[in-house]
Formats: C-alpha cells, structure tokens, sequence
C-alpha cells in the first residue's frame, strides 16, 4: 500500500491479530458499527436496523452478520499491505459499487473510520500507540477512497 513503511505494516498486522484474537467478528464488528450510529445518527437509517434503539442493537443479528462481513474486508486490506494493487484493490472497488444502491455517501466515511479507530483503541489498548493510530489511519483512508471512487 502506498505511503506505507515497514514499521507501518509491522505494527497494522500486530494490532490487527490483537483484535482477532480479541473476540468473534460479529461482536467487534457489530461495536464498530454501534459507534458509526452513535457518532452518525442518520446513517443508522440507511441500514435494516433503522430506527433500533442501543439495546436492541446489541443483539440484533442482521447487524452482527453485517459487522463480521466489514471485518471480513479490513482483513482483505490488511492481508493486501504488501501487494494492495494486486490483492485488495479490487474486491473494495467492487464492495465501493455495491454500497451505490445503499444510500452511502462520501460524507459516511469519514465517521466511519473514527468508529474502526475508536473500537481498535478500546480493543487494542496500550499497543495502540500514536504510530499504530498513523498507520491505521493511513490504511483506512486508502480503503475508503478506493471504495468511494466506485460510488
Ligand atoms: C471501510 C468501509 C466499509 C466497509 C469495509 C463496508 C463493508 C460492507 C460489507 C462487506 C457489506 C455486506 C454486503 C456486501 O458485501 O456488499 C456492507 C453492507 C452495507 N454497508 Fe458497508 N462498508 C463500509 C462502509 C459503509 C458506510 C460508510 C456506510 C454508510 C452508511 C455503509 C452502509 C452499508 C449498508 C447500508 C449495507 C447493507 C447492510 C444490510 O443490508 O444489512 N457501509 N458493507
């Protein structure tokens, strides 16, 4: 991935198999996705859990099952670090034009990388250091603005 050192590479799969070995898919993904609607109110409408209050999507399972499918795609990116061109520009450019029918704007990334760095923090702890947020707001930028030109 462009702009990415080996320190950087380093410290995104070490903090990235902190999280995995943290707990299933489903519940980091779905937290991931409770702080998206706590810090972007309306984009909970955009999704089938319009409209469900913080308890209820605590245990909703189309949001759990969707939690999982995001980590699904970081892992994608995460694995693609050395070879992002070959590996993992493609499955988010086809993921980018899926979201084109779902009501998702460029607006919504913003937000969205804040939540994944909020949860990775909360998860990753004292590892999660000043370098490791760099390097991961690195990673994210260059997912979202992959995804965001197929929009
Ligand atoms: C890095 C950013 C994101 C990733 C990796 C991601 C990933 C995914 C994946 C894997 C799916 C499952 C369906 C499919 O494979 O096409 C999905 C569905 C969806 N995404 Fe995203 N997404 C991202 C950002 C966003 C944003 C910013 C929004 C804006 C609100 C959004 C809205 C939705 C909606 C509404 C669905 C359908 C959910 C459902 O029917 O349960 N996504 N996303």
């Amino acid at each position: 991935m462009a702009g990415l050192s080996g320190a950087d590479i380093a410290v995104i799969r070490s903090t990235w198999a902190k999280v995995q070995g943290s707990g299933s898919a489903t519940d980091i993904g779905r937290s991931i996705f409770i702080k998206f609607f706590e810090l972007d109110p309306a984009a909970q409408n955009e999704f089938p859990c319009k409209g469900e209050s913080l308890a209820a999507l605590k245990t909703n399972v189309l949001l759990g099952q969707h939690g999982a499918k995001f980590m699904e795609y970081i892992t994608t990116a995460v694995n693609g670090l050395d070879d992002y061109a070959g590996k993992a520009h493609g499955p988010l450019t086809e993921l980018g034009s899926r979201h084109k029918t779902r009501g998702t704007t460029p607006a919504n990334f913003g937000k969205a990388g804040e939540a994944l760095l909020a949860i990775l923090a909360s998860v990753v702890g004292g590892d999660f250091t000043p370098a490791a947020k760099d390097a991961w707001t690195k990673v994210y930028n260059t997912i979202s603005s992959t995804m965001q030109a197929a929009l």
